[in-house]
């Protein structure tokens, strides 16, 4: 995988403030998964804590429910076939670790593993909350490890070198764009 750095957990949320579409990645007894998700967001700074919407239809469902835990790793538009590879099947008919592109790496607080040559990855601990998860779908996380790669992150920023190192966000139908330009006012 390409380079990560630890990114100190009070920037957390900088990973995910520009709304990215991520890969949830889940682990539990001996089965892990990934899929694609749109619906994530951040929701405070210190400590951090994330929000994500999983089916109940998912085996990620499944597997995060089990396990209390789940990584969102936000990927790349080199990545973004994957990204709908991963977001169209499920774990219970495919393993979707050997789809083209999908590689795991073990993380460091929690047992789902961090995609590999995604832009950053967030380590997430489940915060129950039983009346959102069954009457929403909505998880709410916190973040108990950030890492990210340095050639798109550092000093609470994202930089993209080049065209295929952006991270990506979706329509629908297959439909995505690339994060634009950055800008300061
Ligand atoms: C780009 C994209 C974004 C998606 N966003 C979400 C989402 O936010 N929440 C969700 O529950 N499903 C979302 N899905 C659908 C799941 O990724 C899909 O149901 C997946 O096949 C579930 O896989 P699993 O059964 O292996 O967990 C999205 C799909 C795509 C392609």
């Amino acid at each position: 995988m390409s380079g990560r750095v630890a990114v100190p957990l009070a920037k957390a949320y900088l990973l995910l403030n520009h709304g990215p579409t991520v890969l949830v990645s889940s682990a539990h007894g001996g089965r892990q998964n990934v899929m694609a998700a749109a619906w994530s967001m951040p929701l405070d700074f210190n400590p951090p804590k994330v929000a994500v919407v999983i089916d109940k239809s998912t085996l990620t469902r499944e597997l995060v429910d089990a396990s209390g835990e789940f990584v969102l790793n936000v990927p790349s538009r080199q990545q973004a076939a994957m990204a709908l590879a991963v977001g169209t099947q499920s774990g219970r008919e495919v393993d979707k670790f050997s789809i083209v592109g999908v590689g795991g790496t073990a993380a460091t607080a929690v047992g789902a593993p961090l995609i590999a040559g995604c832009l950053a990855w967030l380590e997430c601990r489940v915060i129950p909350e039983p009346h959102n998860q069954q009457n929403y779908d909505l998880f709410l996380g916190e973040v108990v490890a950030a890492w990210a790669d340095p050639a798109v992150f550092s000093n609470g920023r994202w930089h993209f070198p080049d065209q295929q190192r952006h991270s990506i966000h979706y329509q629908a139908g297959g439909s995505f764009f690339a994060t634009g330009e950055a800008f300061e006012v």
